[in-house]
């Protein structure tokens, strides 16, 4: 007997939807590109015949009224994820947002209600942890490290990315029919680099570290770059430390290093558009070895969309980013922002309004 699979319409038919969640539905084992939407015809026509998606939509309340539907991927800028996931779970389908879950803490705070409610799934589109590499960490932390004394985490995009990316990215359609929010989001770059990368620092640092209770941030801002330094407290105890410089004069500069109780860790990350899970080396203090998965699969996106379909599908748990954790990391932005701006620390259970 064949399996079922999940049948997924992609709202967006952008760049994200292009380099990653259009492979993604047509590669899954339990997943199909059923519907694709966009207001833009020329592109959203284009992708369905490309993708070979059962279905097209110019309306995207037509789409999620397609009783035959089970979820959505929000592929849109930042300001319409959540409007759109209410939209959603309103009527009936499964969630799996693109990051960051929003761009202020009263709408992602109200989209927990919805969520609740709906008695459906969201996932936030925090790939990171779909990476095998991140994963082998976060298993060593939780079965075998014991107390973690302090992380340091880095993401420094690379004046270079653009030459990297287009050389392994598929050629990328744009549409002058496209959606796009009143503001740009790119008119802003300290709060656009918060919002594009910063949240994929934090949520890194929380995956390993557990909650973030406060964040101590400090922006320096020079020839163009942007260098944030934070220090944050985790709940636990543990120290941290997060670096988010956007754009450093040089190559894609990612990774991590983990102090615990019975072994270390280290890691470096690769721009992701390489597909190549993360280099992680773990030290383990009882044996005196160190252990490196390899990690052949580096699909993040493809690999996030199979487990939010298992836990649809099969009742497997959410592994991914829930509904807490990207609540979590919209508030971790905010109070950096606040932060960098008051020159102290800032208490995430305080934070109010947008990055
Ligand atoms: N996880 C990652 O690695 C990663 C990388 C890059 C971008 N992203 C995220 O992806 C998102 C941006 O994606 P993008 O650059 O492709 O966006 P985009 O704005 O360029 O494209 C979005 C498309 O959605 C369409 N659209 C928007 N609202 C619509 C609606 N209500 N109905 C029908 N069509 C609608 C637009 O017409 C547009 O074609 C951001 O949230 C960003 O943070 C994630």
């Amino acid at each position: 007997m064949r399996e079922r699979k999940l049948k997924v319409g992609v709202l967006g038919c952008g760049p994200i939807a292009q380099a990653a969640h259009f492979e993604s539905c047509t590669k899954a084992r339990n997943a199909e590109l059923y519907a694709v939407c966009d207001v833009a015809d020329d592109l959203r026509e284009r992708m369905a015949v490309a993708h070979g998606a059962e279905k097209q939509f110019k309306d995207y309340a037509a789409m999620l009224a397609d009783p035959d539907l089970d979820a959505v991927i929000i592929a849109t800028s930042d300001a319409f994820h959540v409007a759109a996931a209410k939209q959603a779970l309103e009527a009936g389908k499964h969630v799996l947002c693109e990051k960051p879950l929003g761009v202020s803490v009263e709408e992602v705070e109200d989209l927990r209600a919805v969520v609740k409610k709906s008695g459906k799934l969201l996932q936030v589109g925090h790939m990171k942890r779909f990476d095998a590499g991140l994963q082998s960490a976060k298993d060593f932390i939780t079965g075998e490290m014991g107390e973690m004394l302090a992380l340091k985490a880095w993401y420094c995009d690379s004046t270079h990315r653009y030459a990297m990316t287009d050389a392994v990215q598929p050629k990328i359609i744009r549409s002058a029919a496209a959606r796009k929010p009143s503001v740009d989001p790119k008119a802003d770059l300290e709060r656009y680099y918060m919002l594009a990368h910063g949240c994929h620092l934090l949520d890194v640092a929380r995956y390993f570290g557990g909650p973030i209770t406060s964040i101590d941030a400090k922006l320096r801002q020079r020839f163009g770059a942007y260098c944030w330094f934070m220090d944050v407290e985790f709940a636990s105890g543990a120290l941290g430390h997060l670096d988010l410089t956007v754009a450093v004069r040089g190559d894609w500069h990612e990774g991590f290093q983990i102090y615990g109780q019975r072994g270390s860790v280290m890691g470096k990350t690769y721009n992701p558009w390489f597909f190549k899970s993360s280099d992680v080396e773990i030290f383990h203090e009882n044996t005196g070895s160190t252990t490196r998965v390899l990690g052949a699969d580096g699909h993040f996106y493809r690999r996030q969309l199979e487990s939010f379909a298992d836990a649809i599908l099969n009742g497997t748990p959410l592994v991914g980013a829930d509904i807490e954790d990207g609540i979590a990391s919209v508030r971790g932005m905010v109070a950096a922002a606040r932060s960098a701006k008051s020159g102290k620390p800032v208490a995430l259970a305080d934070v109010s309004g947008a990055v």
